[in-house]
């Protein structure tokens, strides 16, 4: 499956059966984490075999059942778009190996992840992982006019990276985010005031960089 491919195919997936990931994508996916932690300095863990986090009442309320692993990211205060871009990376490379995700920032037992945590971290998000008892389902859209602006005509290409934009997973399906065409080849990405939604907007920037292919464009 390509990345293309996985944008289209990612839907939040909350119920998992009990097939293990094996343990060929388990070294893919802790290679992938090693690079991403590289590039990023945040603290992403691939936790496995860890039932508590996704047993308690917020996780029976958020309707999750059978989830045992996941991705823990941790990062002081203040990096939600940079923990947004990176674990979105994740998600869609999971996705590549046919493995489904959910972000979970409310819905989950914060205390139950054993996070190893370095000096002034806190665990920011978790990314439930496994295969699911189904491939979950599109999630509902604003029109594209109301996520995006352009001066005179939408570029092709523009329009392609709004498409891929929208489907991006963001915190309750806010979609709370806006790309602006400044000029020709400039975009400057908004995020409204709404609680995660920057970690949102570094969702949805991944998906547009993707959208956007071969297009050379600055973020303004
Ligand atoms: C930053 C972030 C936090 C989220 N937190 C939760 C959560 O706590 N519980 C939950 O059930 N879903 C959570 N979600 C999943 C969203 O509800 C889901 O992405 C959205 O409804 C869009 O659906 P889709 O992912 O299937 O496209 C979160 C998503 C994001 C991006």
């Amino acid at each position: 499956m390509t990345i293309y491919e996985a944008m289209a195919e990612r839907h939040s997936v909350r119920k998992y059966t009990d097939r293990p990931i094996e343990e060929e994508k388990v070294l893919l996916l802790k290679t992938e984490i090693e690079a991403l932690c590289a590039e990023s300095g945040l603290n992403i863990e691939l936790i496995m075999n860890e039932p508590k986090a996704f047993s308690g009442t917020l996780a029976k309320y958020g309707h999750f059942s059978g989830c045992t692993n996941y991705f823990c990211i941790s990062a002081p205060d203040g990096k939600d778009e940079e923990i947004g871009y990176f674990g979105e990376k994740l998600v869609l490379y999971a996705q590549t190996l046919g493995l489904n995700t959910c972000w979970v920032v409310l819905t989950y037992s914060k205390r139950a992840v054993p996070a190893n945590l370095r000096e002034g971290e806190k665990v920011q998000a978790v990314i439930a992982l496994g295969y699911g008892v189904h491939c979950g389902k599109e999630h509902r859209n604003k029109p594209m006019e109301a996520l995006c602006a352009c001066e005179g005509e939408m570029p092709e290409w523009f329009g392609k990276a709004m498409e891929a934009a929208m489907t991006a997973p963001t915190a309750l399906n806010q979609q709370a985010f806006k790309f602006t065409l400044v000029g020709e080849n400039k975009v400057k990405a908004e995020a409204s005031g709404a609680r995660y939604a920057k970690m949102d907007l570094g969702i949805v920037k991944y998906h547009f960089e993707l959208g956007a292919g071969d297009v050379k464009f600055e973020w303004a």
